[in-house]
């Protein structure tokens, strides 16, 4: 098995390399190969996707990606910034199917700012579209302005669309996933305004004949956002598209106490993906030693599940952090009174002790 590791820029580098300790503990040898990506390419080879990380990502059976991003890299141009080099993976291995869940560990829930009755064993899953929407759409730029009250003054402008046949393979996804938790899909546009929305209400709504055993309902995405933070277990799956979907899976990690803590994949049809924690490169934090390796090596477990066939394995990582947690060890993310706080180093190693 190829594993492409990308590790990135800020806490990439470190919450990557616990990840990697753990697999290596694992037992199965893997074919590890690194390869620089976002900033870091950017310094040593001009881009932030170069050609031989994409040739690398292309052939590996599965990527382990850290983050990217510096504000070191802000005054560069759009097309070399580090967010590229993640935008470009998505793009060119057609990784349209982003699974980010929000679990709450039962240890955590002190770290969060919502009651406890509130977050406490929410479980639910945000299918966010990744190849589409506003993010791809052209045309968009910046040009002078034809409307009459701001004729010539700059706009920028953005183009929002989807095809019905990229709305019916996200909906798809959401709806087998669901099929596998408590079967119920909420999809989440804001068909009250866009046309773009409407198509993708009436696309979800035909799609769901398909699945007369899943309960499909639908939300305007500002009444999610809403209901995220009002009663979040009452959604289970989410499905959305990119833009939407960026937000709300911010907001629902959060919701569970730390971003620190939530694992992500990015599959293509094939089931070929990307794993990445949900949260960004935090160069707040980068080289202290502090960061939480936790959601890396949750990604660790996901590929191993879904891209490399070994769900035994990834159990036993799941149930090494789960024990960790229960132990008491916590990076200072999620540190409350009564715990012990740990390094990223110390969180691998406990990790690495615990799988056995
Ligand atoms: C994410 C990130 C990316 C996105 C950025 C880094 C381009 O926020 O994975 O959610 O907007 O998709
Ligand atoms: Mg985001």
């Amino acid at each position: 098995m190829k594993i492409a590791v990308l590790p990135g820029d800020g806490i990439g580098p470190e919450i990557v390399a616990q990840a990697v300790r753990v697999l290596n503990a694992l037992g199965p040898k893997f074919d590890l190969e690194e390869a620089p990506v976002g900033g870091a390419a950017y310094d040593v080879a001009g881009h932030p996707l170069p050609p031989a990380t994409l040739e690398l990502a292309k052939k590996a059976d599965a990527i382990l990606f850290g983050a990217v991003g510096d504000w070191k890299y802000d005054t560069l141009a759009r097309e070399l910034r580090p967010e590229q080099a993640i935008l470009g993976l998505r793009k060119h291995l057609e990784l349209f199917a982003n699974f980010r869940p929000a679990i709450c560990y039962s240890e955590l829930t002190a770290a969060s700012s919502l009651k406890p009755e509130i977050i406490g064993g929410l479980d639910i899953l945000i299918v966010r579209e990744l190849n589409g929407d506003i993010y791809f759409g052209q045309p968009r730029g910046i040009r002078a302005s034809e409307l009459p009250l701001f004729k010539g003054a700059r706009e920028g402008f953005d183009t929002m669309h989807y095809s019905e046949p990229e709305v019916e393979r996200i909906g798809r996804v959401a709806f087998e996933a669901a099929r596998k938790r408590s079967k119920k899909v909420c999809s989440v546009d804001k068909a009250n305004v866009l046309e773009t929305s409407q198509l993708w209400r009436e696309v979800m709504i035909r799609i769901s004949k398909e699945y007369p055993d899943v309960e499909l309902t639908h939300m305007y995405v500002d009444n999610a956002a809403m209901q995220l933070v009002k009663a979040p277990k009452a959604f289970d799956v989410v499905v959305t598209g990119n833009l939407f979907g960026d937000i709300l899976s911010d907001e629902a990690a959060m919701l569970t106490g730390s971003i620190g803590m939530l694992p992500s994949a990015s599959l293509d049809k094939n089931n070929k993906g990307l794993y990445e924690p949900s949260h960004g490169s935090a160069p707040d934090i980068a080289g202290k030693g502090i960061a939480n390796p936790l959601a890396t090596i949750l990604s660790a477990a996901m590929m191993l599940r879904y891209s490399l066939g070994m769900p035994a394995e990834a159990d036993r990582i799941e149930k090494a952090v789960q024990k960790v947690l229960a132990q008491g060890l916590r990076t200072a993310d999620i540190y409350t009174e009564g715990t012990q706080k740990v390094s990223t180093v110390q969180m691998g190693a406990a990790v690495v002790a615990a799988l056995s």
